[in-house]
């Protein structure tokens, strides 16, 4: 594993060098069609050389001489190849200088591992390689992207989206997203800007499938609608960050490399592969770090990003979807991020990726760009014609000023330091106060109308058209993207060992904090020092100590409800983001959700047993002592079932907490210990009890051979409240499954 750096490295060296010569002999070479069949055979074409070119010819020489500046041997020679600009390179902080590095030129981004043999022959760089080795480098390069994904024609035309928002008194419906029409193609990124609200995230969610049905419009894939086969085939990185924050990073790819590849892939491949996603993400110096959030301190914000990146990189998607991945990273780190997508579209996947504030030099690694304003679409097209675009419109910077900036300046609607068009001009002049604002400026609002009314009457029209002409692609490309079969990862087992390890490492730290500990083993000496050597050897002792095997089964019938509770409602996000991946059955998720806990769950209980038996002076007996702590098992696994039915159905912590505390409060008070003598009518309730059902085995357990009667209740045989127990353990659990089952998916997440 220790080599992968450096052999990676000597890949990229070779074919920088290739991608010069022959961009240089092509002289800069044309952009092919992305149309062409190729592209799922790696991006080793035409489009992928000239581009590749144009970037890295573009880019300061003196990387190589600046190499020398890093330390390591790794960093050394990976930036010796590297032909980008040392110089913002090295006045970054030491992050972003190594993500850099690795972040730079990631051809080989699709999950290709380099055979040991090939390694072996990779000679070092050296400025005299020819170009025959250069060229087998290039035959190394496509070999390299050895897994060809099935190319996705993304079109939509009229999306439209609104919401209902429900008031106190009246409800109303939020125009969202307003008839918005484009196209993307294998090999291109299309870029979606626009201010904050303006519908970027809906419109990704919308194309991601995310989001069911669009009020209107329509989204196509390959000139077919959207159908859950392609979850497997679509990676989406949501805006917020979500991750288990106690995994590490490497503990995170790896889990979810061996969910989400395919069966083929045995678990070495997989591991290696999200190795080698953690290389390319130039995340190797943080890989043994927690992820953190808000309560735990770990990578920083711009790792967390690349880890989510890589979260969905891994699987080879043919559709990349990405929301704001370069958001709170340096300008350098967003730099490499973008280039890493730029490299994923080259080998033949379509990417999508909405951008905040994009700096010059990244607007321009954009092939296509929507332009969003308050819903509408202001602009779509070739992100290097948008200018050109708003100058026909009458709109021109007048001072030099970063497009990105000039675009999203124009859908604030904002004209400072901008040519106010013609038709604008004359408003003003009439001197209608409500389109003037106080500098001579039309207002926002008037602007806004005016750019979708010039993208409407000037563009919309023959983009429409061209959308709506029926696409020369394959039928096999068509029928592959709807009958394509749904494909776990894993075995139902090995989703649920994974998930049941997962979740322990989670949640380890959870389990033994000494603050439960501390609670636990105080209650239990309290109650030991109160209840200190009573023998129940006359009724009235009998009677004092079924004082505490009532509190043993009102405390033990109490915390396991208030912790499973949190369980789902607290994973929704997660549940959410990896179900609409399809990364494993709900089943498997379900059962080793709940079966991870069980066992740390349990240690808690004997500790208490421990103590409170022998302080308290219960029966000295071996089969009382281990029937007690059987019995206080079984309370516990009852209480969780309730607790975790509470939580899926209502998977809302204030309701669920709510209805949790009435319900706990009702079974104890149905205990049998404050009413001796219930009214028949409620008497059902005692059975719903399984603080009734714990007391009842508890005091068999203790007194059978004595009586059969204790503190007014009938001991019977046991069987009756073992059967009620174990039925209350498997139905709350069902109920809960259930409840998952029918919960939708993304609403609210
Ligand atoms: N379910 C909803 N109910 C009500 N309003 C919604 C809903 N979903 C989105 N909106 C509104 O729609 C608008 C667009 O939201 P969206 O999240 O798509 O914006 P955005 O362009 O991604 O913004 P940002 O750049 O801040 O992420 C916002 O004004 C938001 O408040
Ligand atoms: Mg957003």
């Amino acid at each position: 594993m220790m080599d992968k750096p450096s052999t990676t490295s000597l890949l990229r060296t070779k074919s920088d060098q290739l991608v010069e010569a022959i961009s240089a002999a092509m002289g800069g070479g044309t952009k092919s069609s992305p149309m062409n069949g190729d592209v799922a055979g790696g991006g080793g074409g035409p489009e992928t050389l000239s581009r590749k070119s144009s970037r890295r010819l573009t880019g300061a020489s003196p990387g190589r001489s600046g190499g020398g500046r890093n330390n390591t041997h790794i960093r050394k020679s990976r930036s010796a190849q590297l032909k980008f600009d040392l110089d913002e390179v090295s006045s970054g902080a030491a992050l972003s200088r190594a993500s850099s590095a690795s972040l730079g030129l990631s051809f080989s981004f699709t999950g290709f591992t380099v055979p040991s043999d090939e390694i072996a022959d990779m000679k070092p760089f050296s400025d005299d390689d020819d170009i025959a080795e250069d060229i087998e480098a290039g035959t190394r390069k496509m070999k390299i992207q050895a897994e060809p994904t099935l190319p996705i024609y993304l079109k939509f035309t009229e999306v439209c989206y609104k919401v209902v928002i429900k008031g106190v008194t009246s409800t109303r419906e939020k125009e969202i997203l307003t008839g918005i029409s484009g196209s993307v193609d294998p090999g291109e990124v299309l870029a979606m800007m626009g201010p904050s609200g303006s519908g970027k995230t809906t419109l990704l969610s919308l194309l991601g499938g995310r989001v069911k049905e669009p009020t209107g419009g329509s989204i196509t894939y390959n000139e077919q609608p959207y159908s859950k086969h392609l979850k497997s085939r679509i990676g989406f990185v949501t805006q917020d960050d979500i991750l288990f924050p106690h995994l590490t990073v490497r503990e995170t790819l790896t889990y979810a490399a061996r969910l989400r590849l395919p069966k083929k892939l045995t678990k070495e491949e997989k591991q290696k592969r999200a190795i080698d996603v953690i290389y390319e993400l130039g995340l190797e110096r943080c890989q043994d770090t927690m992820i953190g959030g808000s309560f735990v301190r770990g990578v920083s914000g711009g790792e967390r990003k690349r880890v989510c990146i890589g979260n969905e990189i891994i699987i080879n998607p043919s559709l990349l979807f990405l929301d704001e991945p370069t958001s709170g990273l340096d300008s350098t780190t967003a730099l490499r991020t973008v280039e890493i997508l730029h490299d994923i579209a080259e080998a033949g996947k379509t990417v999508i990726t909405t951008i905040h504030q994009p700096s010059s030099r990244l607007f321009h690694k954009f092939d296509k760009l929507i332009l969003l304003g308050k819903g509408s679409l202001l602009y779509f097209g070739k992100a290097s014609e948008a200018m050109d675009y708003f100058s026909t419109i009458g709109c021109t910077p007048l001072i030099s000023m970063n497009p990105a900036e000039f675009l999203l300046d124009l859908a604030n609607g904002n004209l400072n330091d901008v040519s106010v068009p013609s038709e604008l001009e004359d408003k003003v002049q009439i001197g209608n106060s409500d389109t003037e604002t106080r500098n001579g400026k039309p207002s926002p609002a008037i602007v806004h109308e005016y750019l979708v009314e010039a993208y409407e009457t000037r563009v919309a029209e023959s983009e429409k058209k061209k959308l709506l002409a029926p696409m020369m692609i394959d039928e096999e490309l068509k029928s592959k993207v709807v009958t394509s079969k749904r494909e776990w990862g894993a075995s139902w087992w090995t989703q649920y060992s994974i998930l049941f390890w997962r979740g322990l490492k989670e949640r380890r730290h959870d389990y033994f904090s000494w603050l439960r500990i501390t609670q636990v083993v105080a209650t239990a000496v309290i109650l030991g020092m109160l209840w200190w050597q009573s023998g129940g050897d006359s009724p009235k002792h009998m009677q004092e100590q079924a004082g505490l095997l009532f509190f043993i089964a009102v405390f033990w019938g109490f915390f396991p409800v208030f912790t499973a509770i949190f369980t789902f409602p607290q994973e929704r996000a997660m549940l959410n983001k990896e179900r609409s991946a399809d990364m494993y059955r709900l089943s498997a998720y379900f059962l080793a959700r709940t079966t991870s806990d069980i066992p740390l769950d349990l240690i808690l209980p004997v500790l208490f047993i421990l103590v409170v038996y022998f302080m308290a002076g219960l029966k000295h007996d071996v089969c009382a002592f281990f029937l007690t702590v059987l019995t206080t098992f079984l309370c516990i696994v009852a209480a969780q079932g309730l607790g975790l039915a509470i939580g899926a159905t209502l998977m809302d912590l204030k309701k669920a907490t709510t209805l949790a505390s009435v319900t706990v409060m009702t079974f104890m008070l149905a205990g049998g210990y404050f009413v001796k003598e219930v009214p028949v009518f409620i008497s059902w309730l005692r059975y719903l009890s399984y603080n009734y059902q714990t007391y009842k085995l508890l005091l068999k357990v203790q007194y059978k051979e004595k009586n059969d009667w204790v503190d007014g209740i009938k001991v019977g045989n046991g069987v009756k409240e073992v059967s009620t127990l174990l039925a209350m353990v498997f139905g709350y659990r069902l109920l809960a499954y259930i409840s998952l089952r029918r919960m939708k998916l993304h609403s609210g997440a």
